[in-house]
């Protein structure tokens, strides 16, 4: 079983169009095509960004993948400000984020919506645009020591009813909200160990074959110094990358070092 490093860069809420465009060709030109044969590399920008970033790509016949950063679960109708999994798919995106805890904290989705969403995205079209399911957990949580159950509680919840059969149908990605923008990481093992049990519950749900091969990475303060730490750990598949994806250099730093990393 062998499971191909992912790094994906969360641009957030930065770079309308011009900029985009500008920080997707520069990361195109630095990024060999070799590096791309061992890591799978998604750029996350906000929606309006999406179809000239994909552009980029494409004309340059470079396989970076465009994601959504959000999607709603129906798939048309009178849903005023959404945008649906169809609408991402058209504007090239293969993945869509799912349950970001800024999405959680700052706009109320809570685990319910979650599970809908990723149902939408397993159900349409087979999957063609799959699931980046982020967990984690806020300081006061870590503090009290019950990170694991809080954990192990958003990924039963966003997966209820759900059936995976195979490990590349989604990616969970574990991002320890005190860790994000913050500059403090987590430490590889802090990090090891909650995807490390993330892994075990998957096999307690959907077996130990889609459990090998589902990856699940790592997101909060990752950069190009912390990456070669986190990636040398045996459960983590790669990053989300949110500041350090902002700069063409160091987001591609980060895919050259995640070459080395297969698991
Ligand atoms: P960060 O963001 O790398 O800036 O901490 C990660 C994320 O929110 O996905």
């Amino acid at each position: 079983m062998s499971r191909k490093p992912l790094i994906a860069g969360n641009w957030k809420m930065n770079y309308g169009i011009g900029e985009a465009v500008v920080l997707a060709q520069e990361i195109s030109n630095l990024c060999e095509s070799d590096y791309l044969d061992n890591v799978d590399v998604v750029v996350v920008p906000p929606f309006v960004d999406l179809k000239a970033v994909f552009g980029v790509f494409e004309f340059d016949k470079c396989e970076i993948r465009v994601g959504a950063q959000n999607c709603y679960h129906k798939f048309a109708g009178a849903y005023t400000g959404e945008v649906s999994i169809p609408m991402i798919a058209e504007a090239g995106c293969r993945y869509a984020i799912v349950g970001h805890s800024e999405r959680r904290e700052i706009f109320g989705e809570d685990s319910a919506m979650i599970n809908d969403k990723v149902k939408a995205l397993l159900e349409w079209e087979c999957g063609r645009v799959k699931p980046i399911l982020c967990v984690g957990e806020p300081l006061t949580v870590r503090d009290s020591g019950t990170y694991l159950d809080y954990i192990s509680k958003q990924i039963k919840a966003a997966l209820a009813g759900v059936d995976i059969v195979d490990g590349d149908q989604l990616i969970v990605a574990y991002e320890p909200i005190w860790a994000i923008g913050t500059g403090r990481t987590a430490t590889p093992d802090q990090a090891e160990e909650v995807i490390g049990e993330i892994r075990d519950l998957i096999e307690d749900l959907f077996g130990q074959q889609v459990a090998d091969k589902l990856r699940i990475v790592y997101g909060g303060s990752m950069n190009e110094g912390n990456a070669a730490d986190l990636l040398s750990k045996p459960n983590i598949d790669g990053g989300l990358i949110g500041g350090a994806s902002l700069k063409a250099n160091s987001f591609v730093d980060i895919i050259r070092i995640a070459q080395d990393y297969a698991k």
